[in-house]
């Protein structure tokens, strides 16, 4: 299976790793603005068409499949192109800015009848299938309260990430997207009621801060910062469950934390920092932990599980996990928190 990768930065490097450890996919063109980055990737994973736009990319008729790992702002154009052009499409997160653009995307997948995989990567590690057979088998009943927490006291990775216009907002769009999407697909996917969120331009991006590293744009330039650096949001939904949310590219804590939380009826599930299950028995609090190689995300399994799913699923050998309807729920929730802080109130739905 001949593949293109559109856009060749920072989180095409977990692509082009998982494709080259793929024995049916082929590494076969890259595209990206800068001609140096695409030729310079080329020469690393052997593949043999390099191009600086991605319409012609798309137009090379030997390309079955691309993955997107562009800017947020072009992630529907390309998305849609690619679809009308016949090609698999695996579009990094989030799929896109707006509910309008990832309504079109979705008409797109539609009428082209190929396939779409919204690059959410935790639903593909295997701390989230434990959780999730435990789930489908009952074992914690009815979630009806999550909790999930990424801060980053410095992490603002910069260039387009700090750019609103290409990036659609800051760490609410960029992190929030994953846990809050882990959540409410753990959760069974349950209809959002309302919102209430709230975001902060407080410290900036403290790009003055000495002795510690981050996370980076390829294009790294502190220089420009019109996103907030902090959300937080409470979502409730139709079933009367409810999620609460917070994320920061910086904030004065002592430390980063991660923390994804599932709390039913019959018991509870912590996905992060460290895979756990809870649960009472014989009037007895019990916590237990699975054993596993890893007991929270791994980065580098996640990824290649979802690489290795999307050729299965071009092959249809299976259904995507993370579909383009998908996407647009989550782009209405991250949508509907914005809103919610610019308006300074409730958003229903
Ligand atoms: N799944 C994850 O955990 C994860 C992690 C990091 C980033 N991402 C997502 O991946 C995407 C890329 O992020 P990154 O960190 O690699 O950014 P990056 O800035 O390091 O790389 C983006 C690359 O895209 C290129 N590009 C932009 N517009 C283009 C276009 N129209 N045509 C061709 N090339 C274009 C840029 O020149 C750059 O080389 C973003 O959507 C981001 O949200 C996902």
């Amino acid at each position: 299976m001949k593949i293109g990768v559109i856009g060749a930065g920072s989180i095409s490097g977990a692509h082009f790793e998982s494709y080259a450890n793929n024995e049916q996919a082929e590494i076969f063109a890259i595209c990206d603005l800068n001609e140096t980055r695409a030729k310079q990737k080329a020469e690393q994973y052997g593949a043999t068409h390099t191009y600086t736009g991605y319409h012609e990319l798309l137009a090379n008729k030997e390309v079955e499949a691309v993955s997107i790992c562009t800017w947020n702002n072009t992630h529907a154009e390309i998305a849609i192109a690619a679809l009308q052009a016949g090609k698999h499409v695996l579009v990094e997160k989030p799929l896109c800015k707006t509910v309008e653009d990832a309504l079109a995307v979705e008409e797109a997948v539609k009428s082209s009848g190929k396939t779409l995989q919204v690059g959410f990567v935790r639903r593909y590690a295997a701390n989230t299938e434990i959780v999730k057979r435990f789930i489908d088998n009952g074992d914690l009943g009815d979630i009806y309260y999550a909790k999930a927490t990424c801060l980053r006291r410095l992490g603002n990775p910069g260039g387009w990430f700090a750019d609103k216009e290409r990036s659609g907002g800051g760490p609410l769009i960029d992190l929030g997207v994953h846990i809050i999407d882990i959540c409410w697909y753990l959760m069974g996917k349950p209809k959002v009621k309302s919102i209430r969120g709230n975001t902060y331009h407080q410290l900036g991006n403290r790009s003055n801060v000495e002795h510690l590293d981050f996370y980076k744009a390829a294009d790294y330039d502190p220089n420009k910062n019109t996103v907030e650096d902090m959300a937080n949001a409470l979502i409730t939904f139709e079933n009367g469950a409810s999620l609460m949310v917070d994320v920061s590219f910086t904030l004065h804590a002592k430390q980063d934390q991660m923390a994804v939380n599932l709390y039913g009826d019959k018991g509870g599930a912590e996905l992060e920092p460290s895979l756990e299950i809870i649960t009472e028995k014989y009037n007895t609090m019990l916590n237990a932990t699975p054993q596993t190689d890893h007991h929270s995300f791994n980065f580098q399994q996640a990824f290649q599980n979802e690489i290795d799913y999307f050729v299965d699923t071009i092959n249809g050998d299976k259904e995507t996990r993370s579909p383009v309807s998908d996407g647009v729920e989550m782009m209405k929730i991250l949508c509907g928190i914005y809103e919610s802080s610019e308006k300074g109130k409730e958003i229903q739905f």
